[in-house]
């Protein structure tokens, strides 16, 4: 079949030719402001039939029958509900289809054999011209073949439909890029059934509470009934297979590090894209949810263009459009995500008290991993051990024992000795770490790792928060004399010795440690913060 494409700012008669095409039941796809849709006479089964074939759409999946004035309504409904109405009044002409149950006039056919017909009024003037010139209610589903994301250009549709339709009226770039908002009066209270343009906090503020459906953000369990037959499992997926990062940003980065080599792609915020160290596609930008709609379909396609075979996605927030782009990614994702608890890194000058502070988030149940410990355990080494002997002289090995006391002394002598030993012993010490806290983290147990040297060895940039432990210089010379058993003088020259971190600029949180307790309340409410980011995250897991 021939497909003419007809573009509504140079062919000024489209909506004529449209609408001839839509009264002789043929099949046109028709731009809207949510998606493209594939549009043919609702009330004529032999039409509706053909578009059930183009998209190789499963026969119990029923269409959105689209109006362009209030009066349309009437008849293809029984009656119309306070609220139906009321929303509609507010909503109309916009993405909201509304579902009631329908009047003999719907054919079975296109109602999926429900008792119920769905509904809506588009806003695009292109769509709206060609419904008023066909004076028909159009059947229109998204434009794209049954699985694949919707359209929301129309070279997508063309890509999609070409040969397999009458014809094609290209109106532009959809304004939302998410479908419709669908909302049930079948029911006992009026139920979203697919978040969509119009959002839950919209409608509420019109008509009172609303329900959400459970299978909105969650896939239906075995045994539970779609209440919305498109809401069925797989759905605008595209061919790539799509994970969804539910942690912090720097733990997608982390992770996207880590999978690297697997030719992993991104699909993440717009400013995320600078320092994303793998092929990535955007889908908007972070704090903006409409962005995120108006871009999700167009990146899933662009993903594919690109030939990426495996993608991690970002998280969205769920709020007001939100909950559309979760709804839609997290089912192109097949609910596919990956899970780490938090990981965060402690640290802080010599005597300030980190050990105490991490004995407070062992207590609360944090595995700790301790670098220090790491550190004596990669000396243990034979292959560390050999290198330490090799720049330091051969009498540090002993008895194929380590003389600490000298390495340290030959070690911290100058500048360049302890850069030495750093190089030779660091990487193993942050590959064990790393490999430690990773294990704690992905059986679900938070982490926090101790680590002196977080900053200057790049360990911060694997952590989700970092926690700076300070006291007052008295307190910490105390603290040093008291536990090393040395003199004011000895403690004041040994963190003379010391790196200097930047902590109070680096880390994300500093915590003052001096002989108070007040600390304690610092701590307790950045592990409830902590807490329940981990619990939100993980209430993605299916
Ligand atoms: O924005 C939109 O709504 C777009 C544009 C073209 O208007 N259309 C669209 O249609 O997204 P479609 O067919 O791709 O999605 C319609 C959704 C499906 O999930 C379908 O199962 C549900 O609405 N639906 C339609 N009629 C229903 C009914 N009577 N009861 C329950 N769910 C229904
Ligand atoms: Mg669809």
């Amino acid at each position: 079949m021939k497909t003419v494409i007809l573009h509504t700012d140079t062919d000024p008669d489209y909506a004529q030719r449209a609408s001839q095409v839509l009264k002789n039941g043929g099949l046109v796809a028709i731009p809207t402001e949510t998606v493209y849709g594939l549009a043919a006479n609702a009330l004529d089964e032999k039409a509706v039939e053909k578009i059930y074939l183009a998209k190789g759409r499963p026969s119990d999946n029923p269409l959105i029958v689209h109006i362009s004035s209030f009066a349309e309504w009437e008849p293809l409904v029984q009656t119309i509900p306070e609220k139906a109405k009321k929303i509609a009044d507010a909503f109309w002409p916009g993405p909201l289809t509304i579902i009631l149950p329908k009047s003999d006039l719907v054919p079975n056919r296109t109602s999926g054999n429900l008792a119920t017909v769905a509904v809506r009024m588009p806003a695009h003037p292109a769509a709206r011209a060609i419904i008023a010139a066909s004076g028909l209610p159009l059947a229109a589903p998204s434009a794209n073949i049954s699985g694949f994301p919707s359209p929301t250009k129309a070279e997508y549709v063309i890509d999609d439909m070409n040969g397999r339709i009458d014809m094609i009226v290209d109106g532009g770039d959809s304004a939302v890029g998410v479908e419709s908002t669908v909302i049930t009066f079948a029911g006992d209270m009026p139920e979203i059934l697919r978040p969509g343009g119009i959002t839950p906090e919209q409608i509420e503020g019109v008509i009172g509470k609303i329900r959400i459906n459970s299978a909105v953000l969650h896939p239906l369990q075995n045994g539970e009934k779609a209440e919305s037959p498109g809401m069925k499992y797989k759905h605008y997926a595209p061919k790539a297979q799509i994970t969804i990062y539910t942690g912090s940003k720097k733990g997608y980065f982390r992770l996207l590090e880590e999978k690297k080599a697997e030719g992993i792609y991104a699909l993440c915020f717009q400013e995320d894209q600078a320092n994303c160290p793998v092929p990535c596609v955007t889908m908007g930008s972070e704090k903006d949810p409409l962005s995120q709609a108006v871009r999700l379909f167009d990146a899933l396609r662009e993903l594919d263009e690109q030939g990426a075979q495996k993608v991690l996605a970002r998280c969205p927030d769920e709020t007001g459009v939100g909950l559309a782009v979760c709804n839609r990614l997290f089912r192109a994702a097949a609910f596919r995500f990956f899970y780490e608890a938090p990981i965060l890194g402690l640290t802080g000058e010599s005597g300030a008290g980190k050990s105490t502070v991490a004995a407070f988030f062992a207590n609360n149940g944090f595995a700790v991993v301790d670098c220090d410990q790491i550190a004596r355990q990669v000396a243990e080494k034979e292959e560390i051990q050999k290198q330490l002997a090799e720049a330091f002289g051969q009498d540090i090995c002993q008895n194929g024992g380590l003389n600490r006391k000298l390495l340290a002394h030959r070690a911290f002598s100058s500048e360049e000795k302890t850069a030495l030993l750093n190089q030779i012993t660091h990487p193993a010490i942050l590959r064990q770490t790393i490999e430690q806290a990773l294990t704690f983290s992905r059986s679900g147990k938070p982490v926090v790792i101790d680590a002196p040297l977080l900053f200057s060895t790049g360990l911060d940039k694997f952590c989700d928060w970092t926690i700076a432990v300070t006291a007052d210089e008295k307190t910490r010379l105390l603290r040093i004399m008291e536990r090393d058993s040395i003199s004011m003088e000895d403690a004041k020259k040994r963190t003379a010795r010391q790196q200097k971190e930047n902590f109070a600029e680096r880390a994300d949180q500093l915590v003052c440690n001096d002989d108070n307790t007040n600390y304690r309340n610092d701590l307790m409410s950045l592990i409830e913060r902590i807490r329940s980011f981990d619990e939100k995250n993980k209430t993605r897991l299916p």
